[in-house]
């Protein structure tokens, strides 16, 4: 990388792409860099700075990733050669997603230096959760992180192109049909009255505004299912009716909201 300044834009439900956006602003510190990190829900596209590096990273969902995400780098301000580099966490697989991406930003004329898919703990409803497999797959997953770091750092990253089934898969992903599905069963989330504490942490989390509060927390009806309120609320007082799952988290709420 020619550019000593990182600005690193970042989505995370659960805190796994946190931890793995979090690892890479430490190495790119110690070798020297400075890293600003900001959370994509708090910014406006359009105040990006073109003479810093951009990072990103941010989860995949529905084989592509969340619609707000694609929403806001649809919004980005045209650049001349700004370099970028994205990171993305994914449970299993992601349709190709680095594809589009990529032909997104190169079209508003940023330079795209390198691309990774980083493994880590499905956050999902994923029934019962085993402790130790996750244990490893965070740890593998940050052990990429960081080598992944050090090849941008070196100019060895790449970011490859994908075929036309990952673009396919992203229009797919990407049409009403997922998000209607996600905001039909984010209508099943509820509050038990008995451990929410009207503390207004799952307001501040969500990142479209689609909880208000009313006495208890109240759902409006456009989730797309980034189970930031369900993952890190501090009480797991939110559920989804009908889905018995134990609650995965990677970090605590105060960590991201911090930032
Ligand atoms: C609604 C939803 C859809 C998901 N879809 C996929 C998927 O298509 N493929 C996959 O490998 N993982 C999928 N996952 C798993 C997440 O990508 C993975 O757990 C990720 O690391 C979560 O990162 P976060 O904690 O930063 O939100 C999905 C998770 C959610 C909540």
């Amino acid at each position: 990388m020619s550019i000593k300044t990182i600005d690193f834009y970042f989505f995370s439900g659960s805190g796994n792409t946190y931890l793995v956006v979090k690892e890479m602003a430490d190495l790119f510190k110690e070798e020297g860099m400075e890293v600003n990190l900001f959370r994509i829900e708090n910014v406006n596209p359009e105040d990006f700075d073109s003479s810093h590096t951009i990072g990103i990273g941010f989860p995949v969902a529905a084989q592509s990733t969340y619609k707000f995400i694609w929403d806001f780098f649809e919004k980005l301000p045209d650049a001349q050669g700004t370099e970028i580099f994205m990171v993305d966490t994914l449970a299993q697989i992601s349709g190709g997603l680095v594809g589009p991406m990529k032909k997104l930003l190169q079209k508003r004329g940023y330079k795209t230096i390198g691309s990774k898919e980083i493994k880590m703990p499905g956050n999902w409803f994923p029934g019962e959760i085993n402790e130790t497999k996750n244990k490893e797959l965070i740890s593998g997953g940050l052990k990429e992180a960081r080598e992944y770091a050090k090849s941008l750092i070196d100019g060895q990253a790449e970011w490859k192109s994908q075929s036309f089934f990952s673009d396919l898969i992203c229009s797919v992903s990407r049409s009403g049909f997922a998000w209607n599905f996600f905001a039909k069963m984010g209508k099943k989330f509820q509050v038990d009255r008995d451990k929410c504490k009207q503390c207004n942490i799952c307001i501040k989390l969500c990142p479209i505004g689609n909880i208000e509060m009313n006495d208890y927390p109240e759902f409006l009806g456009k989730c797309q299912q980034c189970m930031r309120c369900i993952s890190l609320c501090p009480t797991e007082a939110i559920y989804m009716k009908g889905k018995n799952s134990d609650i995965y988290r990677a970090v605590k709420a105060g960590e991201l909201l911090k930032i």
